[in-house]
């Protein structure tokens, strides 16, 4: 991860806010990852009616990445929403994403205004479930 690859994921992280469908809630979050092909994908949160149904930013952009790419692999997440850079992933991202994030990936919690904090995958998910073995 370059610090030109960084700024690139941070600007396109809040600029992705601006997308986010959030009739119920009115909370744009934007995201972007960066994929084992080099390239960056974006996502935004998709509300729904039943609230249920709603698709957070984080695997909107994972699955634009997997969608328009061969990439498999997420190298780096950055997430975007509100004024303070603490607007973490969910938990259901979080499962979500220990399929394609390895311990090590950084993941950015950025402020609209530029403002961010970086974490490791496994900071924010310790004690992932990862795997089973068939009865
Ligand atoms: N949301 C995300 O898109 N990502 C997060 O990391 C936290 C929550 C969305 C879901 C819902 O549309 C809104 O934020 C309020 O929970």
């Amino acid at each position: 991860m370059t610090k030109e690859q960084e700024k690139i994921l941070i600007e396109k992280s809040i600029a992705s806010c601006e997308g986010a469908y959030v009739p119920y809630s009115g909370f744009h979050v934007g995201a972007c990852v960066l994929g084992e092909d080099g390239k960056f994908y974006t996502g935004f949160n998709v509300e729904n009616v039943s609230y249920g149904a709603t698709i957070c930013a984080e695997r909107s952009a994972a699955i634009n990445m997997m969608t328009n790419s061969s990439s498999r692999k997420i190298l780096a997440l950055a997430v975007a929403a509100g004024d303070t850079c603490d607007t973490m992933p969910c938990g259901i991202c979080r499962q979500f994403l220990c399929e394609f994030m390895a311990p090590d990936a950084p993941v950015y919690t950025v402020a609209r205004n530029g403002d961010y904090m970086v974490k490791t995958f496994a900071e924010i998910m310790p004690f992932a479930f990862t795997s089973f073995k068939k009865d």
